[in-house]
C-alpha cells in the first residue's frame, strides 16, 4: 500500500502540526475540522511551524532565504483545508485527531468508512482510547490502527503504532512504512492503557507526585532536583504545566483506573484542574509567571527521588516487555525519543549492572512498597549471569573486544571459543565507510590466519540499528577512481567471505538498509530480531544498490520480490523478510545474539571441507554450471579423509573428528 494522499480530521492542538509533518514530507494532505475558524487555526499552525523550520535552515546557511520561501510555499500548497468530506474519495491514509471521546471518535470513523476508498488505512491519534472500539464503527477493522504522535508533533520523532484486536499485519507494516516516510520512528505496541511512553512516564512521575504530597515538599525544589539528577529532561510539575494539567490528570486517572494503585493521581493537580488552572495554556497551574504557587519543605534527599523515578520507570518498562506489549528496543527508543529519558530504562539498567538494580529494587520493595517488586525478567537475567554491560549481555548485548587484537575504530573483534564476533561500532548509524570496509577486511584476514576460528557473527554494538547503509557522504567526497577502487575492495571482501570455509552469520538486531542489508546478504546465514527491518532504499536517492543488492537479493528471494524491494525502496519487517526467504530465522529481540552464536557453533562444528564446498557451489551461476560445479566438488569431497572419517563415525555411532583434509 502506497500513500499518495493523506487526510487529518480535527485541526486542533495536534491536527495542524500532523498535517504539516505530512506535507513537509512531500505528501498532499487534507485538513478537516467542523468549522472554518478551526480549520484556519490548524492551517496557521502549519504555516508557523513550516516557516520556523525553514527559517532555521536558512539561518544556518543550509538554504537561501529565497529557497526557504519557495519550499515553504510548496509545503503549504500541499495542505487543503476543508469542513466537509470532499477530496476524501482518493485518500490512502487518514489520521483522526478529534477530541478524546469515544462517541466522537466512533462517529468520525463511521463517516470515514463511508467516504474513503476501501483500501485506505484509518488511524487514530488517540492517547488512551481503544482503537478496537473505533474499528467497530467501520467495515474494515483490519485497516484501523493507532498512530500516536507526541506533542509537539512537528518536533517529536517517535510515533506509537498501536495494534488493535483486528489490525492486520499488512496494516501495521504499511503504517510503519508511512511513519518512516514522514520522517518519524515508529514503535509498535499493543493496545494497553497509556501504550508505552505515557504508561512508563506516568508510573515514574507518579512516585515523585506521591512523595511530594505525602511529605508536603516544595514542587520547585523537586523539579530542580529531578532536572539536576538528569533522570528526566524537566521536573514533573513544570512538565505537567507545559502539557496541560487536564490532559495529564486525564491520563493519570485512566491509568490508575485500569492498571491499579501502582499509579498515583496527584490530588493537588485535581484541585487545580477543578479550579480551571490548567497550566501554561491558562497562565496558571503549579506555577504562575515562573513562580511556584505553593510552598513546601525542601527537606528531602534528591538521590532518593531520582532513585524512585528511575526504578519505577524500569519496573514498568519490564512489565510492558513481559506482557509482550512492545519489544525492549522499542520501549527504550520510545522513552528516549518520546520522553527524553537518556539513557532510557533498559540501557540505564544494563549500564548500572542488573545485579545492582535487583538489589536496589529489593530494598525499594521493603522500604517503599510492593510496586517496586523486582520483575521476573530481571530476576531471570541475573540468575543467568546476564548482568548488563559488564558481563557483555543484559537486556542488550555489548561488545567485549579482544585484548590481543589491534582493534579498529569502527569494527571490534571479540572471540568466544571457536566463534568470532565482528561488532559494527560506528555511531551514529554504523554506516559503511572506507574505514569500515578496511577494518572488516583486516579482521577477516586475521580470522583467515586463526585456524581455531570457524565462524564469524556480524553484530551491531548499537541496540537501535544494525547498519543504515553506505556512508553516502564519504562516497560523494571521492573521485570516480577511488570510489571504484573502494567498491572493488568491498566486493572482493564479500566474495572472500562467501568462498571461505569459515561460516558467516549476520545477527540483524534492527534496521538493516542498503549496504547494511547487502552486508547481511553476503553472510551465509541471517538471523533477525523480531523488530528488525530490511530494505534497499537506494532508488529513493536515484541510485542503485552497490554492494551486490541487485545480485544477491534475487538469489535469496527470487527475481520477483527482489525487483519489488529494489524498485520501491520500501522497508520490510523481519517477518516479511522471513516469508520472502531473506532471513533464516526470526527470534525475539533479546534472544538474537544467543541464537546467532548457537548457529555459529553448530556450523563451526561441521566438516570443514564439505562446508566450504557446499558454500562454494550452492547457487553458483546457471543450473548446468552449478550442477557441474557440484559434481566436481562432490568427487573431491568424497575422496577426502574427512569423508572417510564422517562415514565411519556414522556407522560406528560415534562423533566425528574433522581434520579439514
Ligand atoms: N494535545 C496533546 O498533547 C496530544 C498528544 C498526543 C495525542 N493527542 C490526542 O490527539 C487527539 C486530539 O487532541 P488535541 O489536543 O489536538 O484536541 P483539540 O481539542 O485541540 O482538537 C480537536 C479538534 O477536533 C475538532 N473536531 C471535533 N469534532 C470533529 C469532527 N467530528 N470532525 C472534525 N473535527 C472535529 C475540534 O473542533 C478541534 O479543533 C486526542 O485523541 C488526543 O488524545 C493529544
Amino acid at each position: 500500500m502506497f500513500v499518495f494522499k493523506a487526510a487529518v480530521v480535527g485541526a486542533g492542538t495536534m491536527g495542524g502540526e500532523i498535517a504539516q509533518v505530512i506535507a513537509s514530507a512531500g505528501i498532499p494532505v487534507i485538513l478537516k475540522d467542523v468549522k472554518q475558524e478551526f480549520v484556519d487555526l490548524g492551517l496557521s499552525k502549519a504555516e508557523e511551524v513550516t516557516r520556523g523550520q525553514l527559517g532555521a535552515l536558512a539561518a544556518r546557511g543550509r538554504l537561501t532565504e529565497e529557497q526557504a520561501d519557495t519550499q515553504a510555499a510548496e509545503t503549504l500548497a500541499r495542505i487543503t483545508g476543508t469542513t466537509g468530506y470532499e477530496g476524501f474519495g482518493d485518500v490512502d491514509f487518514v489520521i483522526e485527531a478529534v477530541p478524546e471521546r469515544m462517541e466522537i471518535k466512533q462517529a468520525v470513523f463511521a463517516e470515514l468508512d463511508a467516504v474513503t476508498p476501501g483500501h485506505a488505512i484509518l488511524a487514530s491519534n488517540t492517547s488512551s482510547l481503544a482503537v478496537s472500539e473505533m474499528a467497530e464503527a467501520t467495515n474494515r477493522p483490519e485497516k484501523v490502527v493507532g498512530f500516536h504522535f507526541f506533542y509537539p508533533a512537528s518536533l517529536m520523532r517517535v510515533i506509537e503504532v498501536v495494534e488493535g484486536a483486528e489490525t492486520s499485519p499488512e496494516t501495521l507494516g504499511a503504517t510503519s512504512t508511512f511513519a518512516q516516510a514522514i520522517r518519524k520512528m515508529p514503535i509498535i505496541c499493543g493496545e494497553e492503557p497509556g501504550f508505552v511512553v505515557n504508561r512508563i512516564l506516568n508510573s515514574a512521575v507518579g512516585e515523585v507526585w506521591r512523595v511530594q504530597e505525602e511529605r508536603g515538599l516544595s514542587i520547585q525544589a523537586i523539579d530542580r532536583a529531578v532536572t539536576e539528577a538528569k533522570v528526566a529532561p524537566m521536573g514533573p510539575f513544570f512538565l505537567g504545566d507545559l502539557l496541560g494539567l487536564d490532559t495529564v490528570l486525564h491520563v493519570a486517572e485512566h491509568l490508575r483506573e485500569t492498571l491499579g494503585e501502582s499509579f498515583y493521581v496527584h490530588q493537588g493537580m485535581k484541585r487545580l484542574v477543578e479550579a480551571g488552572d490548567l497550566g501554561a495554556k491558562t497562565g496558571r497551574g503549579f506555577y504562575e509567571d515562573g513562580e511556584p504557587r505553593s510552598s513546601g519543605s525542601e527537606d528531602f534527599e534528591a538521590d532518593e527521588l531520582a532513585q524512585r523515578f528511575v526504578l519505577k520507570a524500569f519496573v514498568e518498562a519490564c512489565l510492558l516487555a513481559q506482557e509482550g506489549m512492545a519489544t525492549v528496543k522499542d520501549i527504550d527508543l520510545g522513552m528516549m525519543a518520546g520522553a527524553g529519558l537518556i539513557p532510557p530504562p533498559f540501557a540505564r539498567a544494563d549500564a548500572t549492572g542488573l545485579d545492582e538494580v535487583l538489589a536496589a529494587l529489593q530494598r525499594a520493595e521493603r522500604d517503599w512498597g510492593e510496586r517496586y517488586a523486582p520483575p521476573l525478567v530481571l530476576r531471570r537475567l541475573v540468575a543467568q549471569g546476564r548482568l548488563g554491560t559488564k558481563s557483555g549481555q543484559g537486556f542488550f548485548p555489548y561488545p567485549q573486544p579482544d585484548d590481543g587484537f589491534d582493534q579498529g575504530e569502527a569494527v571490534k573483534l571479540e572471540t568466544r571459543g571457536e566463534v568470532a564476533i565482528a561488532w559494527l561500532d560506528r555511531p551514529p548509524a554504523n554506516s559503511i565507510s572506507p574505514e569500515v570496509i578496511g577494518e572488516l577486511g583486516r579482521l577477516w584476514e586475521h580470522l583467515e590466519g586463526a585456524e581455531q576460528i570457524r565462524a564469524l557473527v556480524i553484530a551491531s554494538a548499537n541496540p537501535m540499528l544494525f547498519c543504515a547503509g553506505a556512508d553516502i557522504k564519504a562516497f560523494t567526497k571521492m573521485d570516480e577512481a577511488d570510489a571504484r577502487a573502494l567498491l572493488d575492495e568491498c566486493h572482493a571482501l564479500l566474495r572472500r567471505m562467501e568462498r571461505s570455509s569459515t561460516i558467516t552469520i549476520a545477527a540483524v538486531n534492527a534496521l538493516a538498509f542498503g549496504g547494511g542489508c547487502e552486508l547481511a546478504m553476503a553472510c551465509d546465514v541471517r538471523v533477525a530480531a523480531q523488530s528488525a527491518t530490511f530494505g534497499q532504499p537506494e532508488i529513493n536517492l536515484g541510485i542503485i544498490p552497490g554492494f551486490g543488492g541487485t545480485q544477491r537479493l534475487p538469489r535469496l528471494v527470487g527475481a520477483n520480490k527482489a525487483l519489488e524491494m529494489n524498485l520501491t525502496g520500501d522497508p520490510i519487517s523481519a517477518e516479511e523478510a522471513f516469508e520472502f526467504g531473506l532471513v533464516n530465522r526470526v527470534v525475539p529481540d533479546h534472544e538474537l545474539l544467543d541464537v546467532a552464536l548457537a548457529w555459529a557453533r553448530k556450523l563451526a562444528g561441521q566438516a570443514p571441507l564439505a562446508l566450504g564446498q557446499i558454500k562454494l557451489v550452492s547457487g553458483a551461476g546457471d543450473l548446468d554450471e552449478g550442477i557441474e560445479a557440484e559434481k566436481e566438488a562432490f568427487g573431491t569431497i568424497f575422496a577426502s579423509e574427512d569423508a572417510r572419517e564422517g562415514i565411519s563415525a556414522f556407522l560406528g555411532k560415534r562423533k566425528a573428528t574433522w581434520r579439514g583434509r
